[in-house]
């Protein structure tokens, strides 16, 4: 006896993304909710390295990539026969771990007769607020600040799919900053949640450092902070006697701990929030110039705590957020943006290939 029977309105998408160190999978219900999701991180892997080494990446995905689309599938409770289509990321990313991902996806839903869809990465991160439980889709006209380790974003987002670009990092991403400023502060990978943990104990105020502003555009800068953290520790360094390389340096060096030449926690709370007042405050601008309903936020940045209080506190409308297990790399928000691409027709042929520097506005190859 069926004691539960699905009803055949629904439409469940199984989302495939390897764009760089995360092999996930998961099968999402009309673009909102998740019925599987698996995600097999490779930090670990990487922390050794004090950052995603390329090869090493694209090798873990092909170990990783069949089980856990099995194992997404089994979490889902559903056959192949009851999806819809197949979504996969195909850029912006490591072409290796692309590949993966992409090479995957076209061979399983060939083999099963689906239709494929690909999606940008950027986009997908974004969709991730689609998956809030209990809250309402977002209304249009939405701000949207991605913030990633890869991505530094403001976009207007007017409809699904209707993108338009206000500005963008014009060196390091974000995240990129954590984790440069992470490594420079002697602390582990990934330098974000690492930072966001160290500056608990310290007292934001306690270093002046720079915000570049760049005046009337929405563009970022984040190279001028991230030099004028690698001043103090190196000017610290020089006062304790040692003579310090002026290169960033990975951990393993012969220099005595940081902590025993400088507070890190007042270091890493002065530059976190230096990063923050930027995002907030060129995301606020935005979202009453372009008279947004809600700002998102969304990338692995989105899940910093202080980013997410200042951000509500700050605009005057709704501000949304992923859930903090959605901000960084997972394949649902790959289904959620499937679904929507796919409720609109849209189609991948079998030439889909990897696009690593993918920009958001550029459509998927029909
Ligand atoms: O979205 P994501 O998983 O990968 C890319 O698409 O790039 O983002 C990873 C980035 C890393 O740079 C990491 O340091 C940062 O997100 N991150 C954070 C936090 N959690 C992750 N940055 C600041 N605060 C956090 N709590
Ligand atoms: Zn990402």
């Amino acid at each position: 006896m069926t004691i539960f029977a699905k009803t055949w309105t629904m439409t469940l998408i199984l989302g495939i993304e390897t764009s760089c160190d995360e092999t996930a999978a998961a099968v999402v219900e009309d673009g909102r909710f998740i019925l599987g999701n698996v995600i097999a991180s490779q930090v670990d892997l990487h922390r050794r390295y004090g950052g995603i080494f390329p090869e090493v990446a694209s090798r873990q995905h092909i170990l990783s990539i069949l089980p856990v689309i099995e194992e997404a599938l089994f979490g889902a409770d559903i056959d192949w026969d009851d999806l819809a289509a197949v979504a996969v990321t195909y850029g912006p990313g490591l072409a290796g771990s692309l590949l993966v991902g992409v090479n995957a996806a076209k061979g399983l839903a060939w083999g099963r007769g689906l239709p494929l869809v690909g999606i940008n990465h950027i986009e997908a991160h974004i969709y991730a607020n689609w998956l809030v439980k209990d809250a309402p889709p977002p209304v249009f006209p939405l701000v949207c600040l991605v913030v990633s380790g890869g991505h530094s974003e403001l976009v207007l987002m007017t409809g699904h799919g209707q993108y338009q670009r206000l500005g963008g990092t014009l060196d390091d991403a974000a995240g990129e900053a954590f984790d440069k400023v992470g490594r420079l502060l002697e602390l582990p990978y990934p330098g974000g949640p690492a930072i966001q943990e160290t500056a608990r104990d310290g007292t934001p105020s306690a270093f002046k450092l720079p915000r570049a502003w760049l005046p009337g555009t929405y563009d970022f800068s984040f190279s001028g902070l991230k030099t004028a953290v690698l001043r103090i520790v190196q000017q610290h360094q020089t006062q304790s006697g040692d003579k310090a390389s002026f290169k960033l340096r990975a951990t393993n060096s012969q220099h005595p701990p940081l902590t025993r030449l400088i507070s890190v926690a007042n270091l890493a709370a002065s530059f976190q929030t230096a990063v923050v007042d930027v995002l907030v405050e060129k995301t606020r601008r935005a979202a009453e110039e372009f008279e947004a309903k809600a700002v998102l936020v969304a990338g692995g940045v989105a899940a910093n705590e202080l980013l997410r209080e200042e951000m509500s506190k700050r605009n005057s409308i709704p501000v949304r957020y992923p859930a903090i297990e959605l901000c960084t790399d997972n394949a649902v928000m790959v289904a959620s943006a499937g679904f929507f691409r796919f409720m609109a027709g849209e189609r991948a042929g079998w030439e889909l290939d990897v696009i690593p520097s993918l920009r958001l506005l550029e459509k998927a190859p029909a």
